[in-house]
């Protein structure tokens, strides 16, 4: 791979071990996937922040990294383990909070934003149209890819904060426009009502196609929730990290369709993929926002609760960002009234809520997907209003 002067001296270690480190993970990542040459990144988001996935292993790697070195671009962080702030109303060990907050000094250390959200693009990292970054949460790649048309492979947790730390990144998939061409027509034939319907639907589509790239013709609008759902979906049950949708996303009249393979997408499989994602029979508790909840989805859920009480706990994932803003505006107090609350910086999965619950009912296919493995939480899945009802 060609490398300039400036990268020369990073892998001989002119900037120190740890960059040198750095940028030989990247040369060895490029020489597998044939890249020419690295390029430049102006946004990285970082996964491998709960405790609860890197374990104490992870926190020792990342205070290593701490010791020397600093990010050059700027980098945003994946939910932790726990809210930040509030992590005793969450019900979380006195021991485990120890240790996340060790992994966020980490981080904060090497001047990281402690922003610890998957929607990044929400909270104050927003790339434009075909700028190349390093992110790495599978739902925020989805959304920097097919929504904003930037460009990203799905990172790993260290291959991402190796790119924050040399300021580059391998030039190799979807950073070049040949790997952006869809691999398979998807027709829509159903109305999707609701952003649960189109996680089902990416859910669906995942399983189908995999690690390919859809293009979906027939969907009349979608609004930024449905997409980051139909997203995240699609990178949870396959690996789709790029999407396209007739007049929605950005890139889909660039790209060619002639020829491609059609699968179909209509009642029945809706109806299909309700069913499989449902295992439990009563919830211990509702937990909406995964991905992280917008500020339009909290007001949504304020407006459906005021005034009323809720017969099970009930929380709102979402960044300490959209978390302040909707305390401004109130919400927060009308879904505490209601008997529910708004966590920041963490979320259903990456928190041990095995610890508390066994049955958790969730709006979202990408949670549904992963609560019984890695929470072994029993599901339930339905549409917010179904589940607020
Ligand atoms: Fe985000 Fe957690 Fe879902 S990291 S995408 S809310 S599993």
């Amino acid at each position: 791979m060609y490398l300039t002067k400036e990268q020369e001296k990073m892998l001989e270690g002119e900037y120190g071990e740890v960059v040198s480190k750095m940028m030989r993970l990247l040369v060895r990542l490029g020489e597998v996937y044939n890249a020419e040459k690295m390029i430049p990144v102006t946004s990285v988001q970082v996964a491998g922040v709960s405790y609860k996935s890197i374990g104490d292993a992870g926190l020792e790697f990342l205070q290593d990294i701490a010791k020397e070195a600093k990010v050059k671009v700027l980098t945003f962080l994946n939910p932790a383990g726990m809210d930040l702030e509030n992590w005793k109303e969450m019900g979380i060990s006195e021991e485990f909070a120890k240790k996340q907050l060790a992994i966020i000094e980490a981080f904060k250390k090497m001047g990281i934003v402690i922003s610890a959200t998957c929607t990044p693009y929400l909270a104050g990292n927003l790339p434009r149209y075909k700028q190349h970054i390093a992110w790495s949460e599978s739902s925020a790649v989805s959304f920097a890819n097919s929504v904003v048309g930037a460009r990203t492979n799905r990172e790993g947790g260290p291959s991402a904060l190796a790119a924050a730390i040399t300021g580059y990144t391998p030039y190799y998939g979807l950073h070049l426009d040949e790997k952006r061409q869809p691999n398979y027509i998807i027709n829509v034939n159903v109305d999707l009502k609701s952003s649960t319907d189109f996680a089902a639907m990416g859910y669906y589509i995942g399983k189908e196609i995999k690690n390919k790239i859809p293009y979906f013709v027939g969907i009349k609008d979608a609004d930024v929730d449905d997409l980051k759902a139909l997203g995240a979906a699609m990178a949870a049950s396959g690996a789709v990290a790029l999407y396209h949708i007739e007049n929605i996303t950005p890139e889909a009249n660039e790209v060619s369709i002639d020829g491609l393979e059609k699968i179909e997408f209509g009642k029945e499989e809706l109806k299909e993929t309700y069913e499989k994602l449902n295992s439990g029979e009563e919830e211990d508790i509702i937990i909406f926002g995964c991905p992280h909840a917008s500020l339009n989805e909290i007001i949504k859920i304020a407006r459906l609760v005021e005034g009323k009480k809720a017969r099970k706990p009930f929380w709102i994932c979402t960044s300490r960002a959209v978390k302040e803003i909707a305390e401004r505006m109130g919400l927060d107090e009308i879904i505490r009234k209601a008997g529910g609350k708004i966590i920041a910086d963490t979320c259903m999965v990456v928190s041990p809520i095995e610890n508390l619950f066994s049955t958790t009912a969730v709006n979202s296919a990408k949670a549904a997907h992963y609560l019984p493995g890695f929470c072994k939480q029993k599901v339930i899945f339905k549409r917010m209003e179904d589940l607020l009802r």
